[in-house]
Protein backbone atom coordinates (compact mmCIF):
# COMPACT_ATOMS: atom_id res chain seq x y z
CA UNK A 1 0.00 0.00 0.00
CA UNK A 2 1.26 3.69 -0.61
CA UNK A 3 2.51 5.63 1.89
CA UNK A 4 -0.14 7.87 1.33
CA UNK A 5 -2.76 5.53 1.48
CA UNK A 6 -1.77 4.24 4.77
CA UNK A 7 -0.88 7.60 5.94
CA UNK A 8 -4.95 8.82 4.76
CA UNK A 9 -6.41 5.89 6.47
CA UNK A 10 -4.10 6.42 10.13
CA UNK A 11 -6.06 10.01 9.77
CA UNK A 12 -9.38 8.26 9.07
CA UNK A 13 -8.88 5.88 12.09
CA UNK A 14 -8.26 8.52 14.29
CA UNK A 15 -11.05 10.36 13.79
CA UNK A 16 -12.75 7.12 14.22
CA UNK A 17 -14.14 7.28 10.55
CA UNK A 18 -12.68 4.17 9.28
CA UNK A 19 -15.82 2.41 8.99
CA UNK A 20 -17.35 5.35 7.12
CA UNK A 21 -14.78 5.15 4.45
CA UNK A 22 -16.22 4.16 1.28
CA UNK A 23 -13.38 4.26 -1.28
CA UNK A 24 -9.90 5.69 -1.07
CA UNK A 25 -7.53 5.99 -4.47
CA UNK A 26 -3.87 7.71 -4.53
CA UNK A 27 -2.86 9.40 -7.99
CA UNK A 28 0.56 10.82 -7.93
CA UNK A 29 -0.16 13.24 -4.94
CA UNK A 30 -3.37 13.06 -4.78
CA UNK A 31 -5.93 11.59 -2.04
CA UNK A 32 -9.40 10.43 -3.69
CA UNK A 33 -11.56 10.11 -0.61
CA UNK A 34 -15.28 9.05 -0.76
CA UNK A 35 -16.71 9.13 2.92
CA UNK A 36 -20.37 8.21 4.21
CA UNK A 37 -22.31 10.47 6.23
CA UNK A 38 -25.32 9.26 7.98
CA UNK A 39 -26.99 11.98 8.11
CA UNK A 40 -29.05 14.08 6.06
CA UNK A 41 -28.61 17.94 7.77
CA UNK A 42 -25.82 19.88 5.50
CA UNK A 43 -24.89 21.21 9.25
CA UNK A 44 -23.45 17.86 9.87
CA UNK A 45 -22.29 17.00 6.59
CA UNK A 46 -20.46 20.50 6.66
CA UNK A 47 -18.67 19.61 9.97
CA UNK A 48 -17.64 16.18 8.40
CA UNK A 49 -16.02 17.94 5.74
CA UNK A 50 -14.37 20.88 8.04
CA UNK A 51 -13.01 17.93 9.87
CA UNK A 52 -11.69 16.03 7.29
CA UNK A 53 -10.10 18.83 5.55
CA UNK A 54 -8.41 20.25 8.79
CA UNK A 55 -6.63 17.07 9.77
CA UNK A 56 -5.40 16.24 6.09
CA UNK A 57 -4.23 19.00 5.99
CA UNK A 58 -2.16 19.49 9.19
CA UNK A 59 -0.88 15.84 9.05
CA UNK A 60 -0.60 15.46 5.44
CA UNK A 61 0.56 18.37 3.70
CA UNK A 62 2.07 17.06 0.73
CA UNK A 63 -1.25 15.77 -0.44
CA UNK A 64 -4.28 17.26 -2.21
CA UNK A 65 -7.37 16.17 -0.49
CA UNK A 66 -10.09 14.98 -2.94
CA UNK A 67 -13.54 14.89 -0.77
CA UNK A 68 -16.89 13.49 -1.73
CA UNK A 69 -18.77 12.80 0.53
CA UNK A 70 -22.37 10.13 -0.11
CA UNK A 71 -25.22 10.52 1.84
CA UNK A 72 -26.69 7.45 3.10
CA UNK A 73 -29.57 8.04 5.70
CA UNK A 74 -31.39 5.11 6.64
CA UNK A 75 -35.41 5.48 5.62
CA UNK A 76 -37.91 5.35 8.03
CA UNK A 77 -39.86 2.35 6.82
CA UNK A 78 -43.98 3.09 7.26
CA UNK A 79 -45.03 1.08 9.63
CA UNK A 80 -47.77 -1.52 8.11
CA UNK A 81 -50.24 -2.28 10.64
CA UNK A 82 -52.20 -5.48 10.32
CA UNK A 83 -52.24 -8.14 8.30
CA UNK A 84 -50.89 -8.68 5.11
CA UNK A 85 -52.98 -10.74 2.48
CA UNK A 86 -51.07 -12.89 0.14
CA UNK A 87 -50.12 -11.48 -3.36
CA UNK A 88 -51.35 -8.09 -2.98
CA UNK A 89 -49.23 -5.53 -2.68
CA UNK A 90 -50.99 -2.29 -2.59
CA UNK A 91 -54.23 -1.80 -0.55
CA UNK A 92 -55.89 1.63 -0.93
CA UNK A 93 -58.76 2.69 1.12
CA UNK A 94 -61.59 4.75 -0.52
CA UNK A 95 -63.49 6.91 2.02
CA UNK A 96 -65.84 9.75 2.04
CA UNK A 97 -67.19 11.89 5.25
CA UNK A 98 -70.39 12.04 4.08
CA UNK A 99 -72.39 9.59 2.29
CA UNK A 100 -73.76 9.82 -1.30
CA UNK A 101 -70.78 12.20 -2.54
CA UNK A 102 -70.14 9.41 -5.33
CA UNK A 103 -67.24 7.85 -3.52
CA UNK A 104 -68.75 4.59 -4.75
CA UNK A 105 -69.18 5.83 -8.39
CA UNK A 106 -65.35 7.16 -7.98
CA UNK A 107 -63.61 4.28 -6.81
CA UNK A 108 -65.62 1.75 -9.77
CA UNK A 109 -63.82 4.24 -11.99
CA UNK A 110 -60.44 4.27 -10.01
CA UNK A 111 -60.25 0.46 -10.17
CA UNK A 112 -61.21 0.83 -14.58
CA UNK A 113 -58.62 3.06 -14.84
CA UNK A 114 -56.11 0.95 -13.00
CA UNK A 115 -56.83 -2.05 -14.89
CA UNK A 116 -56.72 0.06 -18.83
CA UNK A 117 -52.96 0.82 -17.51
CA UNK A 118 -52.13 -2.57 -16.80
CA UNK A 119 -52.47 -3.01 -13.41
CA UNK A 120 -53.91 -6.44 -11.87
CA UNK A 121 -56.59 -5.26 -9.38
CA UNK A 122 -59.04 -5.85 -7.34
CA UNK A 123 -62.10 -3.88 -5.54
CA UNK A 124 -64.08 -4.84 -2.20
CA UNK A 125 -67.19 -3.05 -1.70
CA UNK A 126 -66.60 -2.68 2.35
CA UNK A 127 -70.26 -0.69 2.28
CA UNK A 128 -72.11 -2.28 4.59
CA UNK A 129 -74.64 -0.18 4.59
CA UNK A 130 -75.32 0.13 0.47
CA UNK A 131 -73.30 -2.04 -1.26
CA UNK A 132 -73.11 -0.75 -4.92
CA UNK A 133 -70.32 -2.56 -6.85
CA UNK A 134 -72.40 -5.31 -7.95
CA UNK A 135 -74.63 -3.04 -9.76
CA UNK A 136 -71.84 -1.00 -10.96
CA UNK A 137 -70.23 -3.73 -12.42
CA UNK A 138 -73.04 -5.57 -14.12
CA UNK A 139 -72.74 -8.29 -11.19
CA UNK A 140 -75.78 -8.23 -9.82
CA UNK A 141 -76.72 -11.78 -8.07
CA UNK A 142 -73.45 -12.57 -8.77
CA UNK A 143 -71.99 -15.59 -6.00
CA UNK A 144 -68.26 -15.53 -5.29
CA UNK A 145 -66.88 -19.42 -6.33
CA UNK A 146 -65.17 -21.71 -3.74
CA UNK A 147 -61.85 -22.37 -4.61
CA UNK A 148 -59.24 -24.99 -3.20
CA UNK A 149 -55.87 -23.21 -2.62
CA UNK A 150 -53.10 -25.69 -0.72
CA UNK A 151 -55.90 -27.30 0.31
CA UNK A 152 -57.56 -24.75 1.50
CA UNK A 153 -61.14 -23.65 0.83
CA UNK A 154 -61.26 -20.39 -0.09
CA UNK A 155 -63.36 -17.69 -1.75
CA UNK A 156 -63.12 -16.76 -5.24
CA UNK A 157 -63.74 -12.64 -5.96
CA UNK A 158 -66.18 -12.44 -9.01
CA UNK A 159 -64.75 -10.78 -12.57
CA UNK A 160 -65.82 -8.38 -14.86
CA UNK A 161 -64.45 -5.91 -17.14
CA UNK A 162 -60.66 -7.01 -15.86
CA UNK A 163 -61.68 -6.49 -11.99
CA UNK A 164 -61.71 -9.34 -9.50
CA UNK A 165 -64.90 -8.32 -6.69
CA UNK A 166 -65.83 -8.97 -3.89
CA UNK A 167 -68.87 -7.50 -1.85
CA UNK A 168 -70.64 -7.56 1.09
CA UNK A 169 -73.94 -7.45 -1.57
CA UNK A 170 -72.94 -11.27 -2.18
CA UNK A 171 -73.92 -12.07 0.99
CA UNK A 172 -77.71 -10.27 1.03
CA UNK A 173 -80.24 -12.54 -0.85
CA UNK A 174 -82.65 -10.83 -3.35
CA UNK A 175 -84.87 -10.73 -0.34
CA UNK A 176 -82.82 -9.34 2.26
CA UNK A 177 -81.85 -6.15 1.03
CA UNK A 178 -82.51 -4.19 4.34
CA UNK A 179 -80.73 -6.48 6.20
CA UNK A 180 -78.97 -4.53 8.68
CA UNK A 181 -75.39 -5.63 9.33
CA UNK A 182 -74.56 -5.50 12.94
CA UNK A 183 -70.76 -4.49 13.35
CA UNK A 184 -69.68 -8.22 14.73
CA UNK A 185 -71.82 -9.96 11.45
CA UNK A 186 -70.45 -7.21 9.03
CA UNK A 187 -66.83 -7.26 10.76
CA UNK A 188 -66.51 -11.17 10.22
CA UNK A 189 -68.18 -11.00 7.05
CA UNK A 190 -65.43 -8.72 6.00
CA UNK A 191 -62.66 -10.64 7.16
CA UNK A 192 -63.59 -13.48 5.10
CA UNK A 193 -63.40 -11.16 2.15
CA UNK A 194 -59.97 -9.96 3.36
CA UNK A 195 -58.32 -13.23 4.54
CA UNK A 196 -60.37 -16.13 3.19
CA UNK A 197 -60.61 -15.21 -0.14
CA UNK A 198 -58.29 -15.81 -2.94
CA UNK A 199 -57.14 -12.98 -4.71
CA UNK A 200 -54.03 -13.85 -6.65
CA UNK A 201 -51.93 -11.69 -7.67
CA UNK A 202 -52.97 -7.62 -7.25
CA UNK A 203 -50.79 -4.85 -7.81
CA UNK A 204 -54.24 -2.57 -6.21
CA UNK A 205 -57.09 -3.57 -3.97
CA UNK A 206 -58.95 -0.91 -3.69
CA UNK A 207 -61.29 -0.80 -0.61
CA UNK A 208 -64.97 1.35 -0.77
CA UNK A 209 -65.72 1.94 2.87
CA UNK A 210 -69.00 3.53 3.78
CA UNK A 211 -69.40 6.55 4.46
CA UNK A 212 -68.23 8.41 7.71
CA UNK A 213 -65.95 7.60 10.17
CA UNK A 214 -67.44 4.89 12.10
CA UNK A 215 -66.34 1.60 14.13
CA UNK A 216 -66.48 -0.40 11.50
CA UNK A 217 -63.95 2.28 9.74
CA UNK A 218 -61.81 1.83 12.53
CA UNK A 219 -61.73 -1.84 12.40
CA UNK A 220 -61.19 -2.16 9.08
CA UNK A 221 -58.18 0.49 9.07
CA UNK A 222 -56.86 -0.89 11.54
CA UNK A 223 -56.24 -4.55 10.69
CA UNK A 224 -55.66 -4.30 6.76
CA UNK A 225 -52.26 -2.97 6.25
CA UNK A 226 -53.54 -0.28 4.28
CA UNK A 227 -50.98 1.40 1.98
CA UNK A 228 -52.85 4.86 1.28
CA UNK A 229 -56.58 6.82 1.98
CA UNK A 230 -58.13 8.68 -0.82
CA UNK A 231 -60.82 10.99 0.28
CA UNK A 232 -63.96 11.83 -2.13
CA UNK A 233 -65.67 14.88 -1.12
CA UNK A 234 -68.56 17.10 -3.54
CA UNK A 235 -66.72 20.89 -3.21
CA UNK A 236 -70.08 21.68 -0.45
CA UNK A 237 -69.28 22.69 3.04
CA UNK A 238 -70.91 20.57 4.72
CA UNK A 239 -69.06 17.87 2.96
CA UNK A 240 -65.89 19.38 3.75
CA UNK A 241 -66.60 19.22 7.12
CA UNK A 242 -66.53 15.78 7.17
CA UNK A 243 -63.28 15.49 4.74
CA UNK A 244 -61.61 17.24 7.76
CA UNK A 245 -62.83 14.11 10.31
CA UNK A 246 -61.70 11.77 7.49
CA UNK A 247 -58.21 12.66 7.80
CA UNK A 248 -58.11 13.04 11.44
CA UNK A 249 -58.76 9.64 11.27
CA UNK A 250 -56.47 8.49 9.22
CA UNK A 251 -53.92 10.54 11.05
CA UNK A 252 -55.10 8.81 14.54
CA UNK A 253 -51.80 7.29 15.62
CA UNK A 254 -53.14 3.85 15.73
CA UNK A 255 -53.83 4.00 12.45
CA UNK A 256 -51.73 6.06 10.64
CA UNK A 257 -52.44 5.81 7.46
CA UNK A 258 -51.19 8.29 4.61
CA UNK A 259 -53.65 9.93 3.16
CA UNK A 260 -52.80 9.62 -0.58
CA UNK A 261 -55.28 12.70 -1.82
CA UNK A 262 -58.62 14.44 -1.73
CA UNK A 263 -60.79 13.88 -4.91
CA UNK A 264 -63.38 16.37 -5.74
CA UNK A 265 -66.91 14.94 -7.21
CA UNK A 266 -69.80 16.69 -8.84
CA UNK A 267 -67.19 19.86 -8.88
CA UNK A 268 -69.78 21.82 -11.82
CA UNK A 269 -72.31 21.09 -14.16
CA UNK A 270 -71.80 21.27 -17.77
CA UNK A 271 -74.97 21.26 -20.14
CA UNK A 272 -74.62 19.54 -22.92
CA UNK A 273 -75.92 22.06 -25.03
CA UNK A 274 -74.05 24.80 -23.48
CA UNK A 275 -70.31 22.81 -23.34
CA UNK A 276 -68.25 26.14 -22.17
CA UNK A 277 -70.71 26.84 -19.37
CA UNK A 278 -69.65 25.74 -16.02
CA UNK A 279 -72.02 25.92 -13.21
CA UNK A 280 -70.62 25.19 -9.45
CA UNK A 281 -74.20 23.72 -8.00
CA UNK A 282 -72.31 23.08 -4.80
CA UNK A 283 -69.86 25.62 -4.43
CA UNK A 284 -66.15 26.08 -6.29
CA UNK A 285 -62.41 24.80 -5.56
CA UNK A 286 -64.24 23.42 -1.97
CA UNK A 287 -62.30 20.37 -1.48
CA UNK A 288 -59.24 21.53 -3.56
CA UNK A 289 -59.00 23.98 -1.12
CA UNK A 290 -59.48 21.95 1.69
CA UNK A 291 -56.80 19.85 0.70
CA UNK A 292 -53.87 22.46 0.86
CA UNK A 293 -54.96 23.74 4.11
CA UNK A 294 -54.55 19.93 5.32
CA UNK A 295 -51.72 19.82 3.36
CA UNK A 296 -52.55 17.16 1.39
CA UNK A 297 -52.71 16.63 -2.55
CA UNK A 298 -55.62 17.13 -4.15
CA UNK A 299 -55.67 14.58 -6.69
CA UNK A 300 -58.36 15.88 -9.02
CA UNK A 301 -61.93 17.10 -9.53
CA UNK A 302 -65.10 15.01 -11.83
CA UNK A 303 -67.37 17.23 -13.46
CA UNK A 304 -71.34 16.56 -12.70
CA UNK A 305 -72.19 14.56 -16.17
CA UNK A 306 -75.43 12.90 -16.71
CA UNK A 307 -73.36 10.36 -18.62
CA UNK A 308 -71.13 9.10 -15.02
CA UNK A 309 -74.98 8.66 -13.38
CA UNK A 310 -75.78 6.62 -16.42
CA UNK A 311 -73.22 4.34 -17.35
CA UNK A 312 -72.89 3.62 -13.70
CA UNK A 313 -76.76 2.37 -13.47
CA UNK A 314 -76.20 -0.05 -16.20
CA UNK A 315 -73.32 -1.55 -15.02
CA UNK A 316 -70.48 -0.39 -17.62
CA UNK A 317 -68.53 2.65 -15.63
CA UNK A 318 -67.80 5.72 -17.73
CA UNK A 319 -64.08 4.93 -17.59
CA UNK A 320 -64.28 1.79 -19.63
CA UNK A 321 -65.03 4.24 -22.81
CA UNK A 322 -61.74 5.37 -24.83
CA UNK A 323 -60.54 8.70 -25.49
CA UNK A 324 -63.82 10.22 -24.23
CA UNK A 325 -63.44 13.56 -21.83
CA UNK A 326 -64.91 11.79 -18.93
CA UNK A 327 -62.84 8.69 -19.28
CA UNK A 328 -59.84 10.97 -19.84
CA UNK A 329 -60.06 12.87 -16.57
CA UNK A 330 -60.73 9.86 -14.31
CA UNK A 331 -57.19 8.32 -16.07
CA UNK A 332 -56.13 11.83 -15.12
CA UNK A 333 -57.04 11.37 -11.47
CA UNK A 334 -56.01 7.62 -11.50
CA UNK A 335 -52.43 9.05 -12.57
CA UNK A 336 -52.05 11.81 -9.65
CA UNK A 337 -52.89 8.52 -7.21
CA UNK A 338 -50.25 6.42 -8.40
CA UNK A 339 -47.74 9.38 -8.33
CA UNK A 340 -49.11 10.19 -4.90
CA UNK A 341 -48.58 6.79 -4.00
CA UNK A 342 -44.89 6.52 -5.06
CA UNK A 343 -44.08 9.58 -3.42
CA UNK A 344 -45.69 8.57 0.09
CA UNK A 345 -44.27 4.38 -0.33
CA UNK A 346 -41.10 4.69 1.02
CA UNK A 347 -41.27 1.10 1.62
CA UNK A 348 -41.45 1.03 -2.10
CA UNK A 349 -38.42 -0.28 -3.73
CA UNK A 350 -37.51 1.73 -6.90
CA UNK A 351 -37.60 -0.77 -9.15
CA UNK A 352 -41.00 -1.38 -8.13
CA UNK A 353 -41.78 2.48 -8.08
CA UNK A 354 -40.57 2.45 -11.53
CA UNK A 355 -42.55 -0.12 -12.40
CA UNK A 356 -46.06 1.40 -11.17
CA UNK A 357 -44.93 5.11 -12.16
CA UNK A 358 -44.50 3.63 -16.05
CA UNK A 359 -47.76 0.89 -15.84
CA UNK A 360 -49.28 4.23 -15.18
CA UNK A 361 -48.00 6.74 -17.61
CA UNK A 362 -46.85 9.22 -15.27
CA UNK A 363 -43.43 10.75 -15.13
CA UNK A 364 -41.20 8.96 -13.73
CA UNK A 365 -40.68 9.20 -9.75
CA UNK A 366 -39.22 12.65 -8.52
CA UNK A 367 -37.44 11.06 -5.28
CA UNK A 368 -34.93 8.70 -5.33
N1 LIG B 1 -69.66 12.90 -11.33
C1 LIG B 1 -70.93 12.47 -11.31
N2 LIG B 1 -71.83 12.92 -12.22
C2 LIG B 1 -73.11 12.50 -12.19
N3 LIG B 1 -73.60 11.63 -11.31
C3 LIG B 1 -72.76 11.15 -10.37
C4 LIG B 1 -71.38 11.53 -10.32
N4 LIG B 1 -70.79 10.86 -9.29
C5 LIG B 1 -71.75 10.11 -8.73
N5 LIG B 1 -72.92 10.27 -9.37
C6 LIG B 1 -74.22 9.68 -9.02
O1 LIG B 1 -74.55 10.11 -7.71
C7 LIG B 1 -75.18 9.07 -6.97
C8 LIG B 1 -74.35 8.78 -5.72
O2 LIG B 1 -73.11 8.24 -6.09
P1 LIG B 1 -72.43 7.02 -5.32
O3 LIG B 1 -73.39 5.94 -5.06
O4 LIG B 1 -71.18 6.72 -6.05
O5 LIG B 1 -72.09 7.79 -3.98
P2 LIG B 1 -71.53 7.19 -2.59
O6 LIG B 1 -70.75 8.30 -1.99
O7 LIG B 1 -70.88 5.91 -2.79
O8 LIG B 1 -72.88 7.01 -1.84
P3 LIG B 1 -73.19 6.10 -0.55
O9 LIG B 1 -72.85 6.97 0.59
O10 LIG B 1 -74.65 5.85 -0.68
O11 LIG B 1 -72.36 4.88 -0.64
C9 LIG B 1 -75.26 7.89 -7.91
O12 LIG B 1 -76.52 7.90 -8.51
C10 LIG B 1 -74.19 8.16 -8.95
O13 LIG B 1 -74.47 7.59 -10.20
MG1 LIG C 1 -71.35 3.98 -2.05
Amino acid sequence: MSDLKNKAINILEELGLEKWMKNIQIMGDEVMLEVVSHSPTMHERKKLENALKTTFAQRMPEAKLNLRISIDVPQKPIEIKGKPIDGVKNIIAIASGKGGVGKSTVTANLAISLQKMGFKVGLLDADIYGPSMPTMFDLEGEKPYSVTVDGVNKMGPVENYGVKMLSIGFFISGNDQAVVWRGPMASKALKQMLWDAHWGELDFLLIDLPPGTGDIHLSIVQQVPVTGAIIVSTPQNVALADVRKGVAMFNMESINVPVLGVIENMSYFTPAELPDNKYYIFGKDGARDMAEKLHIPFLGEIPLIQSIREASDVGRPAALQDHTPVSEIYEKITQNMVESLVERNENLPPTEAVRITTMAGCSTPRKF
